[in-house]
């Protein structure tokens, strides 16, 4: 056995909780209990679940109460998914004659409400069966142990949480492995502040060598997209149209573009603006709007569409050819590219 597992099982032999599910090993009951837990407070799902289990003491009296009943019995707590699910993988059991639940990862994973942590709690916590339940609680203790760089909301990280895990899964004592994390995930190794001096695994921890623990474990932070509304103009002389040269640096640096502003002008303010500038065009129409999404910022954009009666000096007059051979375009603009191309 691992020295880690070790320390784990004989701190949880001595600092355990005394909670209400821990006096049973009943399946029907750990399930019930393992359901609550997941989006609800340990201190609170106490008196749920004793309520809970008094009222259904048994999968079938489960399957058969009434929907009101059951709701009335979870009200408050949230979800309710949760119990619906529960109620339809009870009367799946019993239609098919079972008296609780099944005891492999398959089937309990074949049942409503049932994924691969639920699967795994109960496998260890009811059966004593080697397996793990990778909970916040987990990620949290072997990302600051084994100072786990990838981010655990990357889905490719939780098979690096699930090595660990593996390697570190005793053959006996899965319920006490399993349940050893989630107390000391809540006791000591806590999100902030974790009590360190007290921790049975804090010779073995990476992250407090570096005295880095609450950096871990690493989360990525979703960037927010900023949104820019951008007006795009397809100037257009004879058979030629305006591109311009974007900056060396930035946003699609070097690259060609259409004229655009973040300016939202409408119609009539285009062409005012260019009989100000002492412009002469033909006409000006809108042409539609695109959406193209960098990964840190989103273009709205609305295009618009001008036949002028004289070039404007400042941009660089291309023909269709020439734009698409010449002139690297950004595909931010392949709607007005098309646009242009098939008009
Ligand atoms: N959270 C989820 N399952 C738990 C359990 N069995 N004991 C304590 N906290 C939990």
């Amino acid at each position: 056995m691992k020295k880690i597992t070790q320390e784990l099982l004989t701190w949880y032999e001595e600092n355990k909780r005394d909670l209400p599910w821990r006096h049973t090993k009943n399946p029907y009951y750990i399930w019930i209990s393992e359901i609550m837990l997941q989006q609800t407070q340990v201190e609170t799902v106490k008196e749920y679940y004793q309520r809970f289990i008094k009222k259904l003491p048994t999968l079938e009296k489960l399957a058969n109460i009434s929907q009101d009943e059951l709701l009335k019995l979870w009200e408050g707590l949230g979800y309710y998914s949760r119990v619906r699910n529960m109620q339809k993988t009870a009367q799946l059991l019993i239609k098919n004659q079972k008296k609780t639940l099944p005891n492999t990862k398959e089937a309990l994973m074949k049942l409503p409400g049932i994924g691969d942590y639920t699967a795994g709690a109960i496998l260890s916590i009811a059966f004593d069966q080697p397996s793990m339940a990778i909970d916040g609680n987990v990620y949290r203790i072997l990302g600051r142990v084994y100072r786990i760089h990838e981010p655990i909301n990357k889905k490719a990280t939780y098979k690096k949480y699930e090595e660990k895990m593996t390697s570190l899964l005793p053959n006996t004592k899965s319920s006490a492995f399993t349940q050893s994390f989630m107390d000391l995930g809540s006791l000591i190794c806590t999100p902030k502040n974790p009590k360190c001096e007290k921790c049975p695994l804090s010779k073995e921890c990476e992250a407090k060598k570096h005295q880095e623990q609450e950096q871990y474990p690493v989360k990525e932070k979703k960037i927010s997209k900023k949104i820019e509304e951008r007006s795009v103009f397809l100037l257009i002389y004879k058979n030629k149209i305006a591109i311009q040269k974007r900056e060396e640096k930035g946003l699609l640096a070097a690259l060609y573009e259409f004229p655009n502003t973040l300016k939202k002008p409408t119609i009539i303010d285009i062409e005012n603006d260019l009989i100000e500038r002492n412009i002469p065009f033909k006409n000006v129409t809108q042409i539609g709007e695109a959406k193209h999404i960098f990964s840190h910022k989103i273009w709205f954009m609305k295009g618009f569409s001008i036949e002028l009666l004289n070039p404007i000096e400042k941009f660089l007059w291309v023909t269709k050819e020439e734009l698409k051979s010449t002139y690297p375009l950004p595909n931010a603009f392949d709607y007005f590219y098309d646009f242009y191309i098939n008009h």
